[in-house]
């Protein structure tokens, strides 16, 4: 593990930041999704960063962990309410993965790829996620839907338990940890600013990204494994798969693996 990476820093997280939002930072938490829950569940209403220097029960999606030691990879939640009209946690995810994808490109210098629905690779290895959950929170009596977008990312980390050595990488870059939160937070609200007022241009840049499209992927979907094509991704986020039999299916949640010509789940 790298031990010199400088320590995530409020002040220049604020500085960078293109909006007024609130911060909160630790040192050691469960999960900044769970305190992110919390902090609505409280009152908090705005919109708010959340960020860990380390984690010890940071969660992935389909109820797994997400290895979050300390200093080495930023764990962060971006937390905002959300009217009370459809689910779009898929949108949502998509947003944060293009925002996620640009802002490692800026700091770094580092092209990445985006997996349907949550992940960012490199060379064929995961690098980051997202997990995106909505619930409900409470101010003053009244309830209010809430989204917490959590993002993490491998950044210097050495080395991976066993589980996670075939299939996560990191950048392999030191410090920019502050940077990287500031610039995924400007550009996640810019986009999803955008989105409410319909435009849906930035799902170009995610199709242009995409490790599926035009692939072949395996999905399970009701206990059955199935295979199939991707042909396209549509502005809403839906994976259109064409299946051997002629028919096609829309995916909008689950999990898929692709087939990748060297490496890969
Ligand atoms: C996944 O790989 O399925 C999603 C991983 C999301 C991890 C981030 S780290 C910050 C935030 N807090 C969590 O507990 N999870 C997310």
């Amino acid at each position: 593990m790298c031990s010199n990476n400088e320590m995530l820093d409020r002040e220049k997280i604020k500085k960078a930041l293109d909006r007024d939002i609130e911060i909160y930072l630790y040192s050691l938490i469960d999960s900044t999704n769970t305190e992110a829950k919390r902090l609505a569940e409280g009152g908090t209403s705005g919109r708010a960063l959340i960020l860990a220097e380390e984690q010890s029960g940071g969660r992935g999606r389909m109820g797994r962990s997400f290895y979050s030691p300390r200093g080495v990879g930023l764990y962060m939640t971006l937390l905002f309410p959300s009217p009370n009209e459809t689910d779009a946690t898929l949108r949502i995810t998509s947003i944060a993965a293009v925002a996620l994808k640009r802002s490692i490109y800026r700091v770094y210098g580092i092209e990445t790829k985006i997996k349907w629905v949550n992940d960012i690779y490199l060379d064929g290895s995961k690098a980051a996620g997202i997990l995106a959950e909505s619930f409900m929170g409470e101010k003053e009596g009244k309830s209010f839907k809430a989204v917490a977008v959590g993002i993490g990312v491998n950044i210097s980390t050495e080395s991976f338990p066993d589980e996670l050595r075939k299939i996560a990488v990191s950048l392999g870059k030191l410090g920019g940890r502050s940077e990287l939160a500031a610039e995924i937070t400007n550009e996640f609200f810019t986009l999803l600013d955008k989105a409410g007022e319909r435009d849906f241009s930035y799902m170009n840049e995610y199709r242009e990204s995409s490790l599926c499209l035009g692939r072949e992927i395996r999905f399970t979907e009701n206990g059955y494994t199935e295979t199939g094509v991707v042909e396209s991704i549509d502005d809403m986020g839906f994976l259109h798969v064409a299946l051997g039999n002629g028919k096609s299916k829309i995916l909008s949640s689950g999990e898929i693996s692709v087939r990748f010509e060297n490496k890969g789940k």
